[in-house]
């Protein structure tokens, strides 16, 4: 069983800032720093950081072929990866706060440039059972979840950012949903943890769903049962990125075989670990580390 992540390259603008600008406001910022990002690369690196073998598809210019080096290195395969010659690569403008949250604005870049033939070119190398992750900072999302649903693949979607475009989705090709609180109320309208995951089985009876609380855990249901992980206390220094962390390493442990319960402890504790240092992708900790 191969898995691909189509998803997002991104070049992350970090400053940190005492507290995160409000409208009308110029601040100076305490330092800024440019990282390796993009929620796709995000979660391809804690998958392979897991231990997993994963494949990698998107888009980047030629300002973000260390991204593609980034994950190679971490052992991705990056041969789906393309350079194109016109656009500039995905950025992210990312403010981080003296208590390590973060606010973002994203410049799609690249991301935004996904064609059908691409998307179809990219599949055709992958064959029923395999595993599609998918995120909402690229283009095509909608006909890459068709593609994969007539494929016989497995579609796992995580409808961050969430906006207009998820709802346009076949969102009843999705085997499992990773959502935080703010994605579960976009689906479902829900604000609760529970009403959420009950929407949601309401909605998409066949997908399981993993709810992210951030300091309170996690949350897995699949409809008829439900179970909890709690969270890894730990101080923050930066948050960004620390539910790519845990989308890829409970994927990568999932893919293993192991059950849910362990795969979510082991996420928790590797996003938990994330968020006690700065950066997305340079943040996420290898499995020996945990
Ligand atoms: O989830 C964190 C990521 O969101 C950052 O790396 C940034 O690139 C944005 O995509």
């Amino acid at each position: 069983m191969n898995v691909v992540n189509f998803g997002s390259l991104n070049i992350d603008y970090t400053f940190r800032v005492n507290e995160i600008v409000r409208p009308g406001q110029t601040v100076d910022s305490l330092g800024v720093s440019c990282f390796p990002g993009g929620k796709g690369l995000n979660q391809s690196v804690a998958f392979a950081r897991a231990g997993g073998r994963i494949f990698h598809a998107g888009l980047i210019g030629k300002d973000g072929l260390f991204l593609k080096e980034l994950l190679e290195k971490d052992g991705a395969d990056c041969s789906c990866v393309r350079v194109l010659e016109d656009t500039g690569t995905g950025k992210a403008f990312i403010q981080v706060d003296r208590n390590g949250q973060n606010s973002i604005v994203l410049s799609g870049g690249a991301n935004r440039r996904n064609t059908e033939a691409y998307c179809r070119e990219v599949l055709d190398r992958f064959s029923a059972g395999d595993w599609l992750l998918l995120q909402n900072e690229i283009s095509c999302i909608g006909l890459l979840m068709e593609l994969a649903g007539e494929k016989g693949m497995k579609v796992i979607f995580n409808p961050s950012p969430m906006d207009g475009a998820v709802l346009r989705c076949p969102l009843d090709r999705v085997s499992l949903f990773l959502l935080n609180e703010n994605e579960g109320e976009g689906l479902t309208g829900r604000k609760e943890p529970d009403a959420i995951l009950a929407e949601m089985a309401e909605k998409y009876p066949r997908a399981e769903v993993i709810l992210t609380l951030g300091e309170k855990g996690a949350l897995w249901s699949d409809g008829r049962e439900t179970l909890s992980q709690e969270a890894f206390p730990v101080s923050p220094v930066d948050t960004t990125g620390a539910g790519d962390t845990f989308t890829g390493y409970v994927l990568a442990c999932l893919s293993r075989g192991e059950g849910i319960r362990d795969s979510m402890r082991t996420a928790a504790r590797a996003a938990a670990a994330a968020v006690t240092r700065k950066g997305a992708a340079t943040a996420i900790p290898r499995i020996g580390e945990l």
